[in-house]
């Protein structure tokens, strides 16, 4: 299966032809069950776009509007190149680091991601079974399809809650004694989607307003192995918010449209603070790109800051987080962690991501590819995978421990010395 160049930023676009005459035999990414011959994320990718029907992955991979802050999450990386050292001993290599005050084998966690059931039944506990064999954190996301209490179980899931503020105060009091529980070690709030993106291509789908079109009724069942191991006992629903959801709202559209109309529009710094209080591991807020933010957040109780567009879903031609990433670091010193989601497709954003200035990075659609491909197995392949690239490109740059990766590794191409 090849993905169009045109599915890429430009930058990449390019120099993804450098290697190819125009009429070279056609290269093609691995799409097959064999999950051993999976090389890098675009593998998963490809064999999600040949899996799943067209609602899922314009639901997936679409953004807001013109699309220009999604396309902007993966260009910034391109603008970021490498000065590689050489003559120093690579021979041991070590991307081990921490996370929250524990051990962790990369600088990687899970994203959130809501509605995962309609990647496939169980997605949320294939997510975190694939998340725990690799030894990192999985943030579960209060639009999820699967109860807490029940992704809690998996055997080592380092187990952490993502929380939309919704409804009356008592749904995101008891969503977080729950989530405390249930043994999740953080809590994530996630503050830049209180009005939903306008993400027009994930709607053209369903033009009949909150039902599909029966285009996309017939495009759905011409994939029965999608139908098989996603529908197989019916819609999905959001296992852990769905009670607090008027019974006449309870169908699976309608639901969520319900759910989306009670967001918080005046969610504040003061609703931080009253979430702090309750809330007594560690706290971070999810969706900054502002720097004024970031200032404020020095301000507040919270223990960390996550930038982040939402992966480009919510307002349109914003600046990507890695743009922001060097001064928001900067302002923040090491009074609070930094991480970064948005754009993660290889080991090198991760290095980049670091060497910015980033303590850990949240994969969003990476992670889902690896999903969609192989279920958890394919979660865990697109850690493994990042993690590969990771390691190899540390040695490459010269680099023999992660915690020795700086900023002056990397020169910017309008920057670059003469
Ligand atoms: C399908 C999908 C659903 C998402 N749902 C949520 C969510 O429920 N809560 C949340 O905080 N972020 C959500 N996000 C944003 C991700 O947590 C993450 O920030 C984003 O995907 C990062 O970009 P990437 O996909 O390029 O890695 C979602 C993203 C995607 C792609």
């Amino acid at each position: 299966m090849a993905i169009r160049r045109k599915d890429w930023a430009l930058p990449l676009e390019q120099h993804d032809s450098v290697a190819q005459l125009d009429g070279s035999p056609r290269r093609r990414f691995y799409a097959g069950g064999d999950i051993a011959r999976v090389e890098a994320i675009n593998d998963l990718r490809a064999r999600t776009h040949k899996l799943m029907p067209r609602f899922v992955l314009e639901y997936l991979e679409g953004g807001a509007g013109e699309e220009a802050t999604l396309a902007r999450e993966r260009e910034c990386f391109a603008e970021w190149r490498v000065m590689p050292h050489t003559l120093v001993d690579e021979a041991h290599r070590d991307l081990t680091t921490s996370i929250i005050g524990k051990d962790a084998p990369l600088p990687l966690a899970v994203a959130p991601t809501g509605l995962n059931g309609v990647f496939m039944r169980g997605a949320d506990t294939a997510l975190a079974q694939g998340a725990s064999r690799s030894g990192v954190p999985f943030i579960q996301s209060t639009m999820s399809n699967e109860r807490m209490e029940d992704v809690a179980r998996v055997p080592g899931l380092r187990h952490w809650w993502q929380l939309y503020v919704f409804g009356g105060e008592e749904i995101w009091q008891e969503l977080v004694d729950r989530a405390d529980a249930c043994g999740c070690e953080a809590l994530v709030l996630t503050t830049n989607s209180q009005i939903f993106g306008q993400r027009e291509w994930d709607s053209r789908t369903r033009v009949e307003g909150q039902r599909p079109s029966w285009s996309t009724v017939f495009d759905a069942a011409l994939h029965p192995r999608w139908l098989a191991t996603t529908l197989n006992r019916g819609m999905p629903e959001f296992a852990n918010v769905i009670e607090f959801v008027p019974k006449e709202h309870r169908g699976f559209f309608d639901s969520a449209f319900w759910i989306r109309g009670q967001m918080w529009r005046n969610l504040d710094w003061k609703t931080v603070a009253k979430i702090r209080d309750r809330w007594k591991k560690p706290f971070f807020v999810k969706g900054m790109l502002n720097l004024k933010d970031v200032e404020r957040a020095l301000d507040s109780d919270i223990d960390g800051i996550i930038l982040g567009s939402h992966g480009g879903r919510q307002s349109d031609w914003a600046v990507a987080p890695l743009d922001i990433l060097p001064r928001a670091r900067e302002i923040v010193g090491d009074r609070k962690a930094l991480y970064l989601t948005g754009g993660i497709r290889r080991g090198t954003d991760i290095l980049k991501a670091k060497a910015l200035g980033a303590d850990v990075v949240l994969t969003g659609r990476a992670t889902l590819y690896g999903l969609c491909a192989y279920g958890a197995d394919g979660v865990h392949r697109a850690i493994e995978t990042l993690k590969e690239e990771m390691l190899n490109e540390l040695g490459q740059y010269g680099i023999p421990r992660l915690k020795a990766l700086t900023r002056d590794l990397l020169v910017r191409t309008d920057d670059l010395p003469l």
